[in-house]
């Protein structure tokens, strides 16, 4: 067993066991990855003040996300195609985050269905669903969620029109993987992986093949979804979506004060400043520069969280330190996943859960509700000083 200190560990792991196609396209970002790469660089412009001399006995990292009791504010968020990533990989996830404490959020767009990943886990995990036209997909959706014994309803509305990632044109992706010369010859040198793939029967997009009209097969899915997601979203339909799921809403993919603002009037309960990890608009702002101004334009009229980026304790230190109750992880825990299942990310989340205990105690700070601003130094600038 190879020693993991650091999430950088799990990646190395990760991009020798899962074919490139995979990797490519969790590794990746729209156009030419500003986004992408900002989200991370960005927070190493924040600086931690360390304090030394002051008591840090009886340290916690316990919080709450949503009214719901976290072990650290850290959510595991919706990664489409987890299980390609590795053989029933939105189960194995989902366990290791309601072991260790934290929310899972599953993918409208993941292999194993909401059925099946509560069959087969017990505890709560969050659902998110994509904006798309299909009404009747959409109420059964939510109703599928609330019986699933969902606890959250997340709805992502940064991904109307998707962003190009071009590894993912060039690599032919699709779930399961088609088979041309190129993409087998990779996977022969991904032995342990295409293994425990022939031994589960979850391949395909779980939560459309069988319930949306007239897909059937996964031949017909490319064509659902180039039409169904809803190029026409407005915030009165997100409202219509509200009234369709009563339990606590999560809006995710907001980047900007005013729709901040707008997300506090359809009364959600909570939102996600996220940039989908790079993947939509390439040249938006990262999401922890993003944070300040949103944080001070809705106060505390919403609770705020904030993905994009994250990778460490420090990270997740940083982004409360500027308001957030909370941070989701994509790209972390999914290096986790592919590298070892279910054990990779319950490593992803002790590295993290170590940074940040132990980051918090050099800052002098025991409890994260006494976590602020004065903690870190910001550079003069940082979330901008742009021309009107
Ligand atoms: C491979 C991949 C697939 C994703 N699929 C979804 C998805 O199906 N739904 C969604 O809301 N966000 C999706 N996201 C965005 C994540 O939920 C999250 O916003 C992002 O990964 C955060 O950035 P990070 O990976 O740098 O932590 C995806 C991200 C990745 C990397």
């Amino acid at each position: 067993m190879p020693v993991i200190t650091e999430i950088a560990d799990l990646k190395r792991l990760y991009r020798r066991r899962v074919p490139k196609m995979f990797y490519d396209y969790c590794e990746s970002g729209s156009w030419t990855e500003q986004t992408f790469r900002e989200n991370c660089s960005d927070f190493s412009k924040l600086y931690l003040r360390q304090r030394v001399a002051m008591d840090m006995t009886g340290r916690s990292t316990k919080s709450r996300m949503i009214g719901q009791d976290v072990a650290m504010p850290v959510a595991l968020a919706p990664v489409g195609m987890t299980g390609m990533q590795h053989a029933d990989g939105e189960i194995l996830a989902a366990r290791a985050a309601a072991r260790f404490g934290v929310p899972y959020c599953l993918s409208t767009m993941s292999i194993c269905s909401i059925e099946d990943v509560a069959e087969n886990t017990d505890k709560p995990f969050w659902m998110q669903v994509y904006t798309l036209k299909d009404d009747d997909y959409m109420k059964r959706l939510f109703d599928r969620a609330k019986a699933a014994k969902c606890s959250a309803a997340v709805i992502t509305v940064d991904l109307q029109i998707l962003g190009q990632r071009h590894k993912d044109l060039k690599n032919g992706l699709s779930a399961p993987p088609k088979l041309t010369p190129k993409s087998v010859a990779n996977m022969m040198t991904k032995v342990p992986w295409g293994l425990e793939m022939l031994q589960t029967k979850r391949r395909f997009f779980g939560n459309i093949v069988g319930h949306a009209k007239g897909v059937n097969d996964p031949s017909s899915l490319t064509t659902w979804t180039a039409q169904s997601f809803d190029q026409a979203l407005d915030w009165d339909r997100i409202r219509e979506f509200r009234r369709m799921w009563d339990g606590p809403l999560i809006i995710k993919g907001i980047i900007d004060p005013r729709d901040a603002l707008e997300a506090c009037n359809v009364g959600a309960d909570a939102i996600v400043v996220s940039n989908h990890g790079g993947r939509q608009l390439d040249g938006a702002l990262s999401s922890i520069r993003a944070l300040a101004p949103i944080m001070d334009a809705v106060g505390d009229r919403i609770e705020v969280h904030l993905d994009s980026g994250v990778r460490s304790g420090q990270d997740v230190l940083k982004a409360v330190a500027m308001g957030a109750k909370g941070c989701w992880i994509g790209r972390a825990y999914i290096y986790g996943l592919g590298a070892m299942g279910e054990a990779g990310v319950t490593r992803a989340l002790e590295v993290i859960h170590k940074e940040l205990d132990t980051s918090m105690a050099l800052c002098g700070r025991t409890q994260l509700d006494t976590v602020d601003r004065d903690i870190l130094m910001i550079p003069k600038g940082f979330s901008g000083d742009w021309e009107d």
